[in-house]
């Protein structure tokens, strides 16, 4: 589906493909791409036994946070971009739960960014980048001891927009800073005119930017895993 929406021409180039072989593997292949994998300690080889898997992994490794925004962003590319926002996994499926406020308007944007400039210690900074777009989620924190489903709806939500944007060649990035910046502040909170009780919990950047999406080499190893067998 969102195939559709590849513009293959920002993407980098993929590396030469070393394909795993699909199907019955004898113990000396396993062993040859096992080695593959310790040697170049890299994910991409680790999944490059699947062209679809390697479609949606390419999009991962191209995103990337998008700090320069040109003033623009069509309309029809928002509304997929919001689209990838639904498609989210929501815990409990509780979708009414969940709430976007789209901020185009330059005024706002710019008094949010001011405010998180000074939240930050520093007035020179814009930590909105000057983006056309701010999506802010926000959810009621009714419970704190169960507060990690809904920031991590809002996660799911920023991270689905995130990978669109970067399939269509758009610039985004997750904003946590500048929302914490503005819950300290409930006269701001109030001209988002969001749902009673809710509470911003991050938003996501987006816009037209100059940036290109090559591929990135994610080493297997960046996040620390343990197994538990
Ligand atoms: C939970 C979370 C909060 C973040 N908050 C901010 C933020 O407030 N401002 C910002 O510029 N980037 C923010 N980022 C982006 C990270 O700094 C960025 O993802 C990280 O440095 C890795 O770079 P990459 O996104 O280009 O891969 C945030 C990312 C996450 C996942």
């Amino acid at each position: 589906m969102i195939q559709h929406f590849l513009p293959h021409h920002k993407f980098g180039k993929t590396i030469p493909n070393r394909k795993l072989q699909i199907g019955v593997r004898d113990s000396k292949t396993i062993f040859t791409d096992l080695l593959q994998c310790l040697l170049h300690r890299h994910a991409k080889i680790l999944l490059q036994e699947d062209d679809t898997i390697m479609e949606t992994f390419k999009t991962m490794t191209c995103r990337k946070s998008v700090r320069s925004y040109k003033s623009t962003l069509s309309d029809a590319n928002l509304q997929k971009i919001l689209m990838a926002a639904q498609a989210a996994p929501i815990g409990m499926g509780k979708y009414d739960t969940m709430h976007m406020t789209v901020i185009r308007n330059t005024e706002l944007l710019q008094e949010l960014d001011r405010n998180a400039a000074e939240f930050f210690g520093d007035p020179s900074r814009t930590p909105l980048y000057n983006a056309p777009c701010l999506v802010v989620i926000s959810t009621p924190i009714a419970n704190p001891a169960m507060a990690n489903v809904p920031y991590s709806n809002a996660a799911m939500m920023a991270e689905h927009m995130c990978l669109l944007a970067t399939d269509l060649g758009i610039g985004s990035c997750n904003i946590w800073g500048a929302i914490a910046a503005l819950n300290t502040k409930p006269e701001l909170v109030a001209k988002l005119g969001l749902p009673e009780g809710h509470v911003p919990c991050c938003a996501v950047t987006l816009g037209d930017t100059d940036d290109t999406f090559a591929e990135r080499e994610i080493p297997a190893d960046r996040i620390a895993v343990s197994y538990i067998n």
